[in-house]
């Protein structure tokens, strides 16, 4: 099947502009595989195996006419179905304003939102892009400087379509690439200018999407600091509404991420599409329904942040944008969503893997410790079974030592105060720590990670004393400090040399297997629109050459918690801080929310102590560790000591749980069975690629008084296989997802259980 694919993607790529005019690939076995681009004259097609999207030319206009984006269909001429969509053309709404448009641009008479707007060398803001040609090339080429989606010749396929704009001299090629197996189309788009004036883009969507009449909601995530992730499911309205983050990042407040999906979709069953940026920067989502009830939506750069000059033979490519397609519910549009990234968004050698459990020193010890103090954390750790140690905030700045949160960002230079024999011989007496329960080989010695934070600067330290030119400001403005920070400007080449050898000499100089990248401020002054862009684009250039070079370490993405949870990011960190919120209850609602976009196995989940730092809630210490056993790369987060000796007696137990269903977890299919905003008992299962093993994660938010105990329903499972529960009961799929299981929750609130699952 395979061969067959990469076999025709070649033909079509020898071919392609050879053959011009109409012709449909079919290959011999048509009847099995569809070819993921098919091209009849000016009609386009994109086929994975649960998903058609296709469009044409407008012979008229030129203009790229959205036909279709949903569940497979074949055949059929397009033109007859589009005058039937479009009604009598009476009043100010001329044709172009009432058609699904792919790439609508400004002042040709469609007055819904548009996904481009340049402003011209003569000064104007219209624009005319009419169909040139197309391209179909093999796999998909990467993106020049940005994160963007990769797969084999078999895995993927690319369809450029060349448009061009007679009067400005200005060409916008389109760029979709399908993941047949994941029903999943990439879109970015390139301009450039083959004038001779200077233009400037205003507005650059990397998506734009025009769905036929009919009712949508739309689900997005939104949230503040500790707050990330939660779910909003709201009906589409006339007019325009949506959201985005000008924070320079993409945001704890939004995420780049939005779902539609019909009003009688649940998680389970009916029509959804998901869209989502692959960009760590300011972002804009837009829905408009349109006066003649179509539906617009659209996902991109912020255009408040984006004037990008253009000069004669310049190009500017939009980062790229994941749409996909389930019409299995929203969950089948999640693990859609969480396969392709996996597979074909992150680049570390731990995307798949189990991760080691770690213990982080920032909730037990803060700024207060030295070396010894840290050793001893680590000695606990070992003992406790934790395979990874993780020294957080505070190890660094000669000068202007960091004791607090004043001082010392930016002077990544070891404490000599703190260690007066330097990092490295604490870092080999603490990678000399036999882990505890585990057999006496090399792997079983403690590993030990670092915290960074590197595009930050305090103004009271070495860096900003020698280069206050290097923090981001607008020229004379005050420089608005968040945290006693400012933010380095990472667009300068200097600055990102700086970054790299920073961080580079100091995971030359230890063994250190893990790095948490922190980011903890969003930016205010910029000295022009541009600066967001052109420092994302630096930021993925110390990305890009760190993770490189140092592919053996396991990078973790953190700001200030979620406030950079994106797929950019995962691109480079194939794990992120999902919030700096570990109360276990907050988490439920948290992981759940974030797992609408993202796979579970790029979540960091702690366990810390209670009372909650954030909340000052009291949860029991089996629950904590299994809403964190839903992630990851679960942790603790907690000096041993702090802990009730009963309730540390039980870590050790809890762990070994945790690694036990951590390859499931990473690796495995999520079914949210039940949400914490619908239901008193939340509840998931995660199933095993070949579907032998599944972990079922089951809450109880709230104490049930003088109620039945609810059966929970699993999904997922083969109704004809047997499945043993727990070891003992051997139950049937059919059983086990259309009548349900029952348990019994003893105790008060937060109960909780993690039942496995095992195909005989
Ligand atoms: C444009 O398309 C219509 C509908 O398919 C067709 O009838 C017409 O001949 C085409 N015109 C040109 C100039 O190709
Ligand atoms: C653009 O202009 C060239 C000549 O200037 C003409 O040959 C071509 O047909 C025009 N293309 C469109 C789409 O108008
Ligand atoms: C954008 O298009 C221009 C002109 O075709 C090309 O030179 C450039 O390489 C393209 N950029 C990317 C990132 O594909
Ligand atoms: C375009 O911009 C460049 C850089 O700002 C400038 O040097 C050049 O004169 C401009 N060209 C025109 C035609 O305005
Ligand atoms: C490290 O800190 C601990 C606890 O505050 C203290 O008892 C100890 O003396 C310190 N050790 C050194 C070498 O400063
Ligand atoms: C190892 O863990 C067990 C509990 O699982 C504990 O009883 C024992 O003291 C630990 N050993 C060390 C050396 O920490
Ligand atoms: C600079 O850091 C030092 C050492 O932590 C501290 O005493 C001082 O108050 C800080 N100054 C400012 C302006 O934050
Ligand atoms: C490392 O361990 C050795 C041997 O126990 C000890 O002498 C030394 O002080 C330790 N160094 C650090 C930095 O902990
Ligand atoms: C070391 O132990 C790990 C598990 O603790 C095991 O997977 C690995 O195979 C062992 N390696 C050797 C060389 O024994
Ligand atoms: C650190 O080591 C890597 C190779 O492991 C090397 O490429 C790099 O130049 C070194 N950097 C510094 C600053 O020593
Ligand atoms: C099933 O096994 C689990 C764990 O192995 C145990 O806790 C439970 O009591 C057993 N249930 C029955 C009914 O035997």
């Amino acid at each position: 099947m395979l061969a067959i694919q990469s076999h025709w993607a070649a033909v079509i790529a020898a071919w392609a502009l050879a053959l011009s005019p109409a012709w449909v690939a079919s290959a011999a076995d048509a009847t099995t595989t569809k070819q993921p681009v098919v091209v009849d004259g000016t009609s386009f097609t994109l086929n994975g195996d649960g998903v058609s999207y296709r469009f044409h030319v407008d012979n008229t206009t030129g203009d790229l006419i959205a036909d279709h984006f949903g569940a497979p269909i074949d055949g059929d001429g397009d033109d007859d179905a589009i005058e039937a969509e479009v009604g009598p053309i009476q009043g100010w709404v001329d044709l172009i304003g009432r058609v699904r448009r792919e790439l609508p641009d400004l002042g040709r008479g469609d007055f819904r939102t548009p996904a481009i707007q340049i402003r011209q060398s003569a000064g104007y803001t219209v624009s005319d892009f009419r169909y040139k040609s197309y391209d179909i090339v093999n796999g998909k080429p990467p993106l020049k400087g940005l994160p963007a989606t990769f797969g084999a010749d078999h895995d993927v396929s690319t369809l450029v379509v060349h448009l061009y704009d007679n009067y400005s001299s200005v060409a916008a090629d389109l760029s979709y690439s399908i993941f047949p197996k994941y029903d999943a189309i990439v879109r970015s788009v390139n301009v450039t200018n083959m004038g001779n004036g200077n233009i400037t883009i205003q507005k650059l969507a990397s998506l734009s999407v025009d769905l036929p009449y009919g009712d949508y909601d739309m689900l997005e995530l939104k949230g503040d600091w500790a707050r990330e992730g939660r779910r909003v499911r709201r009906s589409v309205g006339f007019g325009t509404q949506g959201f985005g983050s000008s924070t320079g990042y993409s945001s704890h407040l939004h995420n780049p991420f939005l779902s539609l999906i019909t009003p009688s979709a649940t998680e389970s069953h009916g029509e959804a599409w998901g869209f989502s940026l692959v960009y760590t920067g300011s972002f804009a989502v837009e829905v408009e329904k349109g006066s003649q009830g179509l539906t617009r939506a659209m996902i991109g750069l912020n255009p408040a942040q984006l004037a990008w000059p253009l000069g004669p033979g310049e190009s500017f490519q939009s980062p790229e944008a994941v749409a996909v397609f389930s019409n299995m519910g929203v969950g089948g549009m999640s693990r859609k969503l969480h396969s392709l990234y996996r597979k074909h968004l992150m680049k570390s050698k731990f995307a798949t893997r189990t991760r080691p459990v770690l213990l982080n020193s920032w909730e037990g010890l803060g700024f207060k410790y030295n070396a010894s103090t840290i050793y001893k954390l680590a000695q606990q750790s070992a003992s406790l079974g934790a395979k990874l140690f993780v020294l957080d905030d505070g190890w660094f700045g000669v000068k202007h030592p960091r004791i607090n949160d004043h001082a010392g960002l930016g002077d990544w230079e070891v404490n000599p105060e703190r260690f007066p024999d330097g990092l490295t011989p604490l870092v080999d007496n603490i990678t000399a720590l036999a882990v505890n329960g585990s057999s006496g080989n090399d792997s079983s010695k403690l590993e030990f990670g670092l915290w960074f934070e590197p595009e930050m600067v305090n103004p009271n330290s070495t860096l900003y004393e020698e280069h206050p030119d290097w923090a981001l400001h607008a020229g004379s403005y005050p420089r608005s400090e968040t945290r006693n920070q400012l933010v380095l400007n990472v667009a300068l080449p200097e600055v990102q040399q700086f970054i790299i050898d920073a961080v580079s000499n100091i995971l030359n100089s230890s063994r250190i297997s893990y790095v948490k990248w922190d980011n903890n401020r969003g930016i205010h002054e910029t000295p022009s629109p541009n600066t967001d862009h052109e420092y994302m684009l630096g930021v993925y250039h110390v990305f890009d050459t760190l993770t490189k070079r140092f592919p053996d370490v396991l990078w973790e993405g953190c700001a200030s918690g979620g406030g950079r949870f994106d797929p950019g990011i995962l691109q480079y960190f194939p794990q992120v801080w999902t919030s700096d919120d570990t109360d276990a209850m907050e988490r439920v609602y948290i992981q759940f929310g974030t797992s609408l976009a993202y796979p579970p196995s790029a979540m960091g989940a702690h366990v810390s102590i209670v009372p909650n730092g954030q909340t000052g809630r009291q949860t029991p210490i089996e629950f904590r560790a299994h809403v964190a056993m839903m992630g990851g790369s679960f942790g603790l987060e907690l000096n041993p000591e702090d802990l009730e000796d009963e309730d540390k007696a039980k870590v050790p137990g809890l762990i070994a749980l945790a690694e036990k269903v951590n390859p499931i977890v990473v690796q495995g299919d999520m079914w949210r069975l039940q949400l914490p905003e619908e239901s008193n008992w939340p509840a998931a299962l995660f199933v095993s690629p070949d579907g032998k093993q599944a972990a079922l994660f089951y809450f109880q938010l709230r104490a049930n008084i003088n109620n039945a105990w609810p059966p929970v329903r699993l999904q997922g499972l083969d109704p004809k296989a047997k499945y043993k529960v727990d070891g003992n009961q051997t139950i049937s799929g059919a059983t086990l997802m259309n009548k349900g299981i029952s348990y019994r929750f003893e105790g008060g609130d937060f109960g909780s259980k993690v039942v496995l699952l095992e195909r005989q």
